[in-house]
């Protein structure tokens, strides 16, 4: 059996700078109740042009640069989104276009913020296999096209950014780069709790005037219970790896990268679990939450900063709508 590891990783944001500020122009909210709520000063997002194909193909060019490799060496490509580009057909044959590639598999996956980690379930079993031998898996997301950005929609509009993240996963050669586990789950009893319900085709006509009047297809948030549950399920899930991997305390990890939902939550899980400020990395502050992107995009700062070193421990966190968490860990 083989196992499988990151080669290359890489990130493209969309090009606006949308700041606090801005969004005070639109809505009565300021930068003080969000930068206090939730860590955020500003986000990205797409300009006219911009799509999560478009980001995902720079972010994936990133990758493959990275990862040395050729892309007619990608033999499957993953794309984790809950923003699609198009109703069908899923993101990933765009990307797989772009790249000029051709009659390789392309499987979209959703799992909101978990996406990046499901993903990565995916694509270190299919190298297990040996099904496949280097998978490119893209976390891309384009929210600003879909949020109210009136006051009516400010609890949600003001958390959320566009952005890609990349990697290549292949084989690994040796045990000190390599993916030690994934661990996934998910509890639809609340699914209602963080969802966009129109348009869709539960309904039919899948959108109407009465829907959009009530504002039904934008977004829409119990705040309050998903913090609850992301700070109840986001530990669960790193002791839980911790457990499986043999890690007896998480001093032996060298670093946590949470999905970057909200910077009050990632502080109350560090301090839950004890991981001191330097063994941690959070990027919101300036890209908001990208759902399926953040990880890799948080990764990708995390690396360049030289705080994520080869073969060093890293546990990645994630929860979101679904309700779905899981956490991976690895040596980089
Ligand atoms: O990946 C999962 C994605 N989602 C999350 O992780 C979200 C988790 N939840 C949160 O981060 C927090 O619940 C929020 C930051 C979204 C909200 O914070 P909160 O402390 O739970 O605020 P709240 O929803 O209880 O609202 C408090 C007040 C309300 O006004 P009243 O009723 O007290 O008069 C809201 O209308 O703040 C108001 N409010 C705002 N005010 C200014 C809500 N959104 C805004 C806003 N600007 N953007």
């Amino acid at each position: 059996m083989h196992r499988s590891r990151i080669l290359g990783i890489g990130m493209n944001v969309a090009s606006r700078v949308v700041t606090n500020d801005d969004l005070a122009k639109m809505m009565e909210t300021s930068h003080e109740w969000i930068h206090e709520r939730t860590g955020i000063e500003q986000r990205r997002w797409v300009a006219p042009g911009e799509t999560g194909a478009s980001m995902a193909t720079k972010a994936a060019k990133e990758a493959i640069e990275r990862a040395g490799i050729a892309p007619t060496d990608i033999d499957l490509i993953i794309y984790a989104t809950l923003s699609p580009d198009f109703n069908f057909p899923g993101t990933a044959v765009f990307v797989q276009r772009n790249l000029g590639l051709k009659e390789i598999p392309c499987l979209d996956i959703r799992q909101q913020c978990t996406g990046f980690i499901y993903g990565l379930s995916i694509a270190d079993a299919y190298i297990r296999t040996g099904n496949f031998k280097n998978i490119l898996l893209i976390g891309s997301e384009v929210h600003s096209t879909g949020l109210d950005k009136t006051t009516a929609g400010r609890d949600v509009t003001v958390l959320f950014g566009d952005g890609a993240g990349a990697v290549i996963i292949g084989r690994a050669t040796d045990d000190q780069h390599m993916i030690l586990s994934t661990h996934i789950h998910a509890d639809g009893s609340e699914a209602e709790i963080l969802w966009t319900e129109y348009p869709a085709s539960a309904h039919d006509p899948r959108i109407s005037e009465a829907a959009m009047a009530e504002r039904k297809h934008y977004p829409s948030m119990n705040g309050k219970k998903v913090f609850k549950h992301a700070v109840t399920r986001m530990p669960q899930a790193i002791m839980e790896g911790m457990q499986a991997n043999g890690i007896k305390s998480i001093a032996e990890v060298d670093m946590v990268i949470p999905h970057q939902a909200n910077l009050r939550i990632n502080q109350m899980v560090a301090q839950m679990i004890g991981v001191p400020p330097e063994k941690t990395h959070n990027n919101i502050m300036k890209y908001g939450n990208t759902t399926a992107a953040s990880i890799p995009i948080c990764m990708h700062e995390a690396i360049e900063l030289g705080k994520i070193k080869p073969g060093n421990l890293v546990c990645l966190v994630a929860f979101g709508a679904g309700l779905t968490w899981g956490s991976c860990f690895l040596r980089y």
